[in-house]
């Protein structure tokens, strides 16, 4: 992409650059446990996130007084994704501007690369990267909790596509703390282009019974484990979902993806999320684009795309 030389500038009152380009990554849940629905409508969950080499590029753009936010997509999937305020990255630049008293002039540009309703929060990675550039571009210069607070009031998964890495969720899944992570993990994600709306997956969640008798959900010690040791075999027979019933409920043809991930040697395979990407977890890079020509193949997948993580959150990579 071609570079633009940084113009310093003045918005809202605040020196800026005119320019700033984020990149911001996919996730994938390692393990999703979850209990039983709250009075608020959503769900305490005990969740291992770890963030995948899938980005989002966004590129935030001095605009004229009063244009407000304009939001542009391109990119795989981008003719399904909202411009106006249902998009959570407007929403993150309105948010921001409007706790830091700067005016929402701004044009913001996402170059889509992660699925969307793929169950690898590619919304909540364009709400953090927006959240980062807008801080950055409009000199906002937020602390780093206060971040993550208006990162949780945009959506669940939205802190942790800023803090990025490897860490446990709790609470909404939006209550972070770092994960010692050993070693690089290979995945090869299936994908398919009817995406799983979350709140759909979460009901259906309920109807096939909920938490049931084990409301307080844990996050596996063995999950915890493998990651410490760098041990990719002991990560692949912890991987779990809990919303995997309720995907495959929704989806039944993720059955068979599945199964065709662990025929060609998968340490283990689920769905990402509350579905319908299927993350595969392999052996090497090799291993991963093996696994996703089989399910190619196979015709298992609209697409499949092979990531390495842990990766980083949120960041500025141009100014
Ligand atoms: O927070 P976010 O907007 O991403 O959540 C989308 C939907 O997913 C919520 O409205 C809720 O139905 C469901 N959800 C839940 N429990 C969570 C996170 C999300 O029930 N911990």
């Amino acid at each position: 992409m071609p570079t633009e030389p940084a113009r310093p500038g003045t918005v809202g009152g605040v020196t800026s650059t005119s320019t700033v380009r984020v990149r911001a990554a996919a996730k994938v849940n390692l393990g999703l446990a979850v209990g039983r629905v709250g009075a608020d409508g959503y769900h305490p969950l005990a969740t291992v996130f770890q963030a995948v080499s899938v980005h989002d590029d966004l590129t935030a753009a001095a605009a004229e007084p009063g244009s407000g936010v304009a939001l542009e997509v391109s990119g795989r999937g981008a003719e399904s994704v909202p411009l106006d305020a249902r998009n959570l990255a407007v929403r993150a630049a309105l948010l921001l501007a409007e706790r830091t008293g700067v005016e929402p002039d701004v044009a913001l540009s996402i170059r889509k690369a992660i699925p969307v309703a793929g169950g690898m929060a590619g919304g909540s990675a364009d709400a953090a990267a927006a959240l980062v550039a807008c801080d950055s571009l409009w000199g906002t210069g937020l602390a780093r909790p206060d971040l993550l607070d208006l990162a949780a009031e945009l959506g669940a998964d939205v802190p942790f596509a800023v803090a990025g890495n490897t860490a446990v969720g709790t609470g909404r899944g939006d209550q972070l703390s770092p994960v010692m992570c050993r070693g690089q993990y290979h995945w090869a994600f299936a994908t398919r282009r009817a995406g799983l709306s979350t709140p759909q997956v979460y009901a259906t969640f309920d109807a096939l019974g909920g938490a049931g008798a084990s409301p307080e959900p844990e996050v596996d010690p063995a999950l915890i484990q493998a990651l410490r040791a760098g041990d990719a075999e002991g990560l692949g027979a912890a991987l779990h979902n809990d919303l995997q019933h309720a995907a495959i409920e929704l989806a039944p043809e993720l059955v068979e993806t599945l199964a065709l991930a662990e025929d060609n040697g998968a340490l283990g395979a689920i769905v990402s999320g509350s579905g319908p990407t299927v993350a595969a977890l392999a052996r090497s890079s090799q291993h991963a684009l093996a696994i996703a020509a089989a399910l190619t193949a196979a015709g298992a997948a609209d697409d499949v795309v092979c990531a390495v993580g842990p990766v980083p959150g949120a960041r500025v990579v141009e100014r």
